[in-house]
């Protein structure tokens, strides 16, 4: 089989390590045909903590989705992840009076004058999403090259990360015996498969809120203009059940995943749950009452911290499509509908489905949003066809596939 016939995306995430192997159909729809999921025993809050640990769980993960799939995996893009992901906003001007048109080879020379920031030491820069081009007085511009002026500015989202993280990652992934095609922040990927194009023109901020992390991700014009990750996530949750209800840490995620919810269940039959009591090795009875009023104050209180921080980054008044919300939190019941009424705006679960063929009923849930979005950014990047050309996030990444 030939390399370009399949593409892998690999999710290393602070509660499970996934392994997708997707191949394009004869519509250009994306298959998946092999995964493999293990639960992640050397990932806190985003980052490696125990490089064999996680390296034999990405093995693992990648030897099954492997065995699925009948095939060898060779590379596959990867997500990183945690709180050392940092962003910022900056320009480029070059001077382009004289020239007949304006040229590719300028376009490089502005991303160039753009991505040349003071970083600390530790930092390297992870990408450099192009925003806008501005020629002259005109903004908006979404490609300048062919077009005459005498200025073009540009506006650049960069992402930068502590290189002993990236360095950790790429080890782990090598060790598991795969090569790295690209590295790609989760929110980007989770972007690719959670979000529409309506909605990334019109202003939409993505939360990925995962076990240990909080990615957010803010969408206007089709471009990405401000991103940051929180060391929170549902292991907040599952606390609070441990300690609220006295269970183990294990039985809590359990009671979290069996019936958590923040709304009052309409079915008069899931208003009492059976738990596990410590000790006694019995269950017993409570009403789910007690549940809610456990995970309701720290839903409100981690979707709050999200809208200051959103706010802090100026973009909350340009959030005219609301909230998406992704990640395996997502699947709190009502969840979204605390969304609503924090933020104020609509809200909705982001989960992977269109465009996916295959072992669809295995991924069609939020928590396997940025494993599908490595595996349609590796088809549109490397898959030939159609995708690579136009106005989409990825053919505006034009650095981004450079490093590697
Ligand atoms: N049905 C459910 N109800 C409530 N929470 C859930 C449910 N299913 C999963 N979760 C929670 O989602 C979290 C895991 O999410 P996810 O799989 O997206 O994390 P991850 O990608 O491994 O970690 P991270 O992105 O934080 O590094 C856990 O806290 C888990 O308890
Ligand atoms: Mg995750």
């Amino acid at each position: 089989m030939g390399k370009r016939d399949h593409f892998v995306g690999i999710d290393v995430g602070s509660k499970k390590v996934v392994c997708l192997i997707g191949r394009k159909g004869e519509l250009e729809e994306l298959n998946i045909i092999g995964i493999g999921v293990r639960e992640s025993r050397g990932v806190k809050n985003g980052v490696i903590i125990d490089l064999d640990a996680t390296a034999g769980d990405i093995e693992e993960a990648v030897k099954e989705a492997e065995t699925m799939a009948y095939l060898d995996v060779e590379e596959a893009l990867v997500s990183i992840s945690g709180a050392h992901l940092q962003s910022l906003n900056s320009l480029g001007t070059i001077n382009v009076m004289g020239k007949e048109k304006i040229t590719s080879e300028d376009v490089d020379r502005l991303l160039v004058q753009a991505r040349s920031i003071a970083i600390p030491n530790d930092r390297e820069i992870l990408y450099v999403l192009p925003q806008e081009y501005t020629l002259d007085s005109q903004s908006g511009i979404v490609n300048p090259v062919g077009m005459t002026g005498t200025k073009l500015d540009i506006k650049v989202h960069i992402i930068t990360a502590l290189s002993a993280a990236v360095h950790n990652l790429t080890t782990c992934i090598n060790k598991a015996g795969v090569g790295i095609k690209a590295i790609i922040p989760s929110y980007i990927a989770a972007a690719e498969t959670t979000l529409n194009a309506d909605e990334k023109e019109l202003g939409v901020a993505l939360l990925d809120v995962g076990e240990g992390t909080s990615d957010i991700a803010f969408f206007e014009k089709g471009s990405l203009w401000s991103s940051f990750v929180m060391a929170i996530g549902g292991n907040y949750f599952t606390r609070d059940i441990a300690i609220g209800l006295r269970t183990s840490i294990a039985d809590a995620e359990k009671i979290k995943r069996r019936y958590g919810t923040l709304i009052m269940p309409g079915n008069r039959d899931e208003t009492a749950i059976k738990i596990p009591s410590v000790g006694s090795g019995k269950e017993k009875t409570i009403p789910i009452d007690i549940l809610i009023d456990i995970l309701s104050p720290r839903a409100e209180e981690l979707l709050g911290i999200f809208k200051q921080q959103i706010g802090n980054s100026g973009s909350l008044k340009y959030m005219n499509a609301g909230v998406v919300i992704t990640g395996g939190c997502a699947n709190l019941k009502g969840l979204d509908e605390k969304a609503e009424n924090v933020f104020g705006l609509p809200s909705r679960v982001g989960c992977p489905g269109a465009g996916i063929e295959g072992l669809l009923d295995r991924v069609r849930y939020p928590e396997f949003s940025v494993a599908v979005g490595l595996l349609f950014l590796a088809a549109r990047q490397f898959g030939g066809g159609q995708g690579t050309e136009g106005k989409g996030l990825l053919s505006k990444m034009r650095s981004l596939f450079e490093r590697f």
